[in-house]
């Protein structure tokens, strides 16, 4: 849950009009029926209208069935058209979805995830979220939330870089995190005043001819409407969508190595999204900074590796992922605890998934891996 927003105008009541002569036309926007977070709507057009539709199917996704560490340089997969159909997914189960996209180019449709709630991770690049909640302009460090069923145009004004994870199950702010009120509590790596909300835009869009892709995960549906997306007069509620850039996070650390979850930024019923940002290291005398040998029994860890010094893993740059799997023991490489004694602070940048449900590598994942990774914990590997 976010905070509550009213923007624009909305009638002084819910369901009921100001003016006879113009009433808007009101949409909740709700999940869990008229049960979760929602916010309610007031369009200027007819927000159902559709002039005709047409199906494309997506090419099905297969998995390497393979499980072993992996190391991918997501670098090497290029350029691809665009943020909609240029999601590169590396790793899937039933639920999910996580990948990267790399694209310069701003569709001229606007889309909509039947499905599933999207978080990136803007790894570089800069432009804007265009939905009927306005303009959600977006830089280097940001995570995007797009909930599900948020009709929106990705501008693309950079050549921008995008870490994924998209998921059928809901994407929310850690529920520990917030106090009864819908506060982020203190102590909590964010605060409240840190999620950015859409800048509420003045109608500019007449009738004509809009196109809007419906990811329907096995096919698009795509819809021709003559109203436009962005009509709304005004909104209020609590679902919409939002960023929260690294900079403002105050990462927790602590006298003895602090786990995964205190760098948790969103959770899911079966993973989480945490981050691991510049910050001082464990202050006991004889404190071991780099994390200890972990034994993922039931967890599969995916890190995309953003910015910094990753001081536990050799052989690693920016935009490399490690896929660290249940059923094998992972931890420093040979040598890197000797080494890390005596750090006092740490300046990499990395997005961690941490998925409860395992996730499966496609064949795209297969093709980029670095083969001697699952190695590396050899005393001879460099
Ligand atoms: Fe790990």
């Amino acid at each position: 849950m976010v905070y509550y927003v009213k923007r624009g105008k909305v009638p002084e009541q819910r369901h009921t009009y100001d003016m006879r002569s113009h009433i808007p036309k009101e949409e909740l926007f709700g999940l869990n029926a008229f049960d979760g977070k929602y916010s309610l709507l007031y369009h200027r057009y007819d927000p159902a209208e559709v002039e005709n539709t047409s199906v494309e199917y997506r090419e099905k996704l297969s998995a390497v069935d393979l499980i072993e560490h992996r190391h991918l340089k997501t670098g090497s997969l290029g350029k691809l058209d665009n943020f909609y159909t240029g999601r590169q997914i590396l790793f899937f189960n039933d639920t999910t979805t996580t990948g990267i996209i790399d694209t310069d180019a701003t569709p001229d449709e606007y889309f909509r995830n039947a499905l599933c709630d999207e978080v990136f991770y803007v790894q570089s690049g800069k432009g804007s979220i265009e939905s009927p909640f306005g303009t959600l302009r977006f830089r280097q460090g940001d995570f995007i939330y797009i909930p599900k069923g948020t009709t929106y145009r990705a501008m693309i004004n950079e050549r921008s870089f995008f870490f994924f994870t998209i998921s059928m199950d809901n994407i929310d702010i850690p529920g520990n995190y917030m106090n009864p009120y819908g506060q982020i509590k203190e102590g909590m790596p964010y605060y409240t005043r840190d999620i950015e909300i859409p800048e509420f835009n003045e109608i500019n869009d007449g009738e004509g001819e809009y196109h809007i892709m419906v990811d329907y995960g096995n096919y698009y549906l795509k819809m021709t409407r003559k109203y436009p997306v962005n009509d709304l007069e005004g909104y209020d509620g609590y679902l919409y969508p939002f960023t929260i850039n690294i900079d403002k996070f105050a990462p927790v650390v602590g006298k003895l190595h602090m786990p995964p979850p205190v760098h948790t930024v969103f959770e899911s019923k079966h993973f989480m999204i945490g981050a691991f940002l510049p910050r001082l290291f464990d202050y006991h005398e004889r404190a071991i900074p780099v994390p200890y040998y972990h034994n993922n029994i039931d967890s599969d860890e995916l890190i995309f590796y953003s910015s910094g010094n990753f001081m536990s893993r050799k052989g690693i740059g920016e935009k490399s992922i490690t896929m660290h799997v249940h059923g094998m023991i992972h931890g420093p490489q040979p040598g890197v605890v000797e080494k890390s004694i005596g750090a006092k602070k740490t300046d990499e940048v990395a997005i961690m998934v941490e998925s409860y449900k395992w996730l499966l590598p496609t064949e795209k994942a297969e093709s980029i891996k670095d083969k001697n990774y699952q190695f590396s914990w050899k005393s001879e590997w460099d």
